[in-house]
């Protein structure tokens, strides 16, 4: 299933990206003695944020070099490369150095980049392939960025939580794509927050309240799964949903304000109210959940992907002393008194939060001491997949249903042929497994 990019295609593509100077995808990386000066990143999902990522590692640290890529599609990765070239400008011939022997697609593919002599990998594929991504790359040594969310079922966070403990006792990096964990303003308000700036914090609501993304109708020369792929927000066994695959950054959010502590349970109400058409897949248009937490407070979160309705992403914040406004868009990161009155507003700086990441984690890496976010990113997963699964089944479920589920997402063949669109699911009638 997985086969090198072709060289005349590589030619093509390097050509478009302003690479195709005689002899220098030959050109060998010129390493210090330690071997290890250089760092050498693969790139495994290159669609758009695999694109960003790529470009903001190698902004991250200058003795990086991208040198691999995987994607399903050869028309992703050429575009991808053409894309990091450009962004990269005068660096790109130091530091975009991917020869056509080290450009694979299909669903194989990632593992020959891994299989490399890569140092870090860059995970950002479509969700449902994280788990098996993310294993694959601790098991072979290799340092981490892997983006939100890191799975769409439970099997695949019982996977993550494994290799992200195995990642921290091999002292490799495993950094997520919450990428507001690493915003300047983000870490200031929540620190305030934390610290009991507003009291204790006795609730939270977050929104993540938008219009539908794009549908992608199908082309007759697709197979099912390639209109799947293309087309992935709409199948939950790939996103996982959009509260898992989209709002998990809100629902991120809501647990960093009630302490990063598990809930015990949810309740979630949820339904496809405005989407139509095949294209637009299975997955529902918006999702009300409220966590139940030990001492009995509770964390509300709701989503919507419907067209001309307002949006918002903002987090409510309500504690015993006074209140927060957390909004990252326009930008509000305030504190007010239980009268109202604005007591504290963020005024530093406002870096890219997704340079912020990537600065962090070479920085990590090249002191010895590897981030690891092991244990907020799969609580922040798991809390989204446990409210698309209360919203499906109708039920409550617990904290440790979600995570013993045993319902798989993942098809048994990974092929580009036939592959069945599951049935819209049906509070009370869809099962919890
Ligand atoms: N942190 C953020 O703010 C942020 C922003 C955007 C996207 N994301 C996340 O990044 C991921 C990718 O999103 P995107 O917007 O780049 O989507 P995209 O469709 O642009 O890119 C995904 C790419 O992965 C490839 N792919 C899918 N399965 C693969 C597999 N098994 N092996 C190899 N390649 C595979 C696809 O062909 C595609 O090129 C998602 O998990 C998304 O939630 C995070």
């Amino acid at each position: 299933m997985t086969h090198p990019v072709s060289r005349r295609s590589f030619v093509a593509s390097a050509a478009a990206a302003g690479l195709a100077a005689p002899g220098l995808a030959a050109h060998r990386l010129q390493s210090p003695a330690n071997g290890r000066d250089i760092l050498r990143v693969g790139l495994i999902g290159c669609g758009g944020r695999g694109t960003g990522a790529a470009v903001q590692a190698l902004r991250a640290d200058s003795r990086t070099v991208l040198v691999a890529m995987a994607d399903l599609f050869e028309d992703r990765l050429r575009s991808s490369l053409s894309g990091i070239t450009e962004a990269m400008e005068d660096q790109a011939e130091r530091q975009v150095r991917v020869e056509p022997n080290a450009m694979h697609v299909g669903f194989e593919a990632f593992q020959r980049v891994i299989d490399s002599d890569v140092d870090v990998v860059l995970l950002a594929t479509t969700p449902n392939f994280r788990p098996m991504h993310i294993e694959a790359a601790v098991a072979a040594g290799k340092h981490v960025f892997a983006e939100k969310p890191m799975a769409v079922d439970g099997p695949g966070v019982r996977k993550v939580i494994a290799a992200a403990a195995e990642a921290k006792r091999r002292r490799l990096a495993m950094v997520s794509g919450f990428c507001w964990r690493y915003g300047n303003a983000e870490r200031a308000v929540f620190a305030q927050i934390n610290s009991g700036a507003i009291g204790k914090v006795m609730a939270a609501h977050t929104t993540y309240h938008t219009g539908t993304l794009s549908p992608r109708p199908r082309r007759p020369e697709w197979s099912d799964m390639e209109w799947q792929m293309r087309n992935w927000w709409h199948f939950t066994w790939i996103s996982g949903d959009h509260i898992v695959e989209q709002a998990c950054h809100s629902i991120d959010r809501l647990s960093w304000a009630m302490g990063d502590v598990d809930p015990v349970r949810c309740v979630s109400l949820g339904g496809r109210a405005a989407r139509q058409g095949p294209e637009s897949g299975h997955v529902y248009d918006h999702f009300a959940v409220i966590y139940e937490y030990p001492d009995g407070r509770r964390g509300f979160h709701t989503c919507r992907q419907i067209d001309r309705c307002p949006s918002d992403n903002t987090d409510y914040i309500f504690g015993t002393q006074g209140r927060a406004v957390v909004n990252g868009w326009t930008p509000q990161h305030e504190l007010f008194d239980l009268d109202g009155r604005s007591m504290w507003t963020y005024s530093g700086p406002r870096r890219d939060m997704y340079q912020n990441e990537h600065d962090a984690m070479f920085a990590s890496i090249r002191t010895g001491n590897p981030i690891n976010d092991g244990e907020f990113m799969m609580r922040s997963t798991l809390m989204a997949i446990m409210g698309r699964m209360a919203a499906y089944t109708g039920q409550t479920i617990t904290w440790e249903q979600a995570l013993n589920s045993k319902e798989d997402l993942t098809p048994e063949r990974l092929h580009f042929g036939e592959m069945s669109v599951a049935p819209v699911a049906v509070p009370g009638v869809t099962r919890f497994f």
